[in-house]
């Protein structure tokens, strides 16, 4: 996986760890800006166009979780307790439906410029 995508990861997670202590604070302001750190910006949904390139589905699947990550903040603006907690719940079920599609496996560096090479011919229409 590539390092920028783990980093994006990883932000997601802290992101969801933000709202949940700003929930339990009651901190609106800050559960929404946590939820906005995973909503669906035209600069996110850009990144995910690109790291899903060449994985069909995956954008798809990406868009669906920052629409879910957005009711959060939504809910937020209500300050709607249950309906926040439901919208989080709801995002969480993204992530690990998404971790369940895509796994990825460890593998040597020439089984990995194998499968590298591969997708460049089949990207770049070449036999
Ligand atoms: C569109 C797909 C998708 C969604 C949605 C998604 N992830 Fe991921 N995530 C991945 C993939 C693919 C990996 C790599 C999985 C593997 O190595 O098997 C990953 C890996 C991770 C990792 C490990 C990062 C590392 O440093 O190795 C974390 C943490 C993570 N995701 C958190 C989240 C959280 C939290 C959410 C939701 C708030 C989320 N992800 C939503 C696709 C997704």
């Amino acid at each position: 996986m590539a390092l920028h995508q783990k980093a994006q990861m990883r932000g997601h997670l802290e992101a969801v760890q933000q709202v949940t202590t700003a929930l339990a604070a009651h901190d609106w302001a800050a559960v929404e800006a946590a939820a906005a750190r995973m909503g669906s910006s035209p600069g996110m949904l850009q990144t995910c166009e690109r790291m899903g390139a060449s994985a069909e589905g995956f954008l798809e699947q990406a868009a669906d979780f920052h629409r879910r990550a957005d009711a959060i903040g939504a809910a937020a603006r209500a300050h709607d307790p249950a309906a926040t907690l439901t919208a989080l719940g709801d995002t969480l079920s993204a992530c690990t439906s998404c971790h369940q599609t895509w796994r990825q496996e460890v593998v040597t560096a020439e089984v990995y410029e194998a499968a590298a090479q591969a997708a460049q011919r089949a990207w770049s229409g070449e036999p």
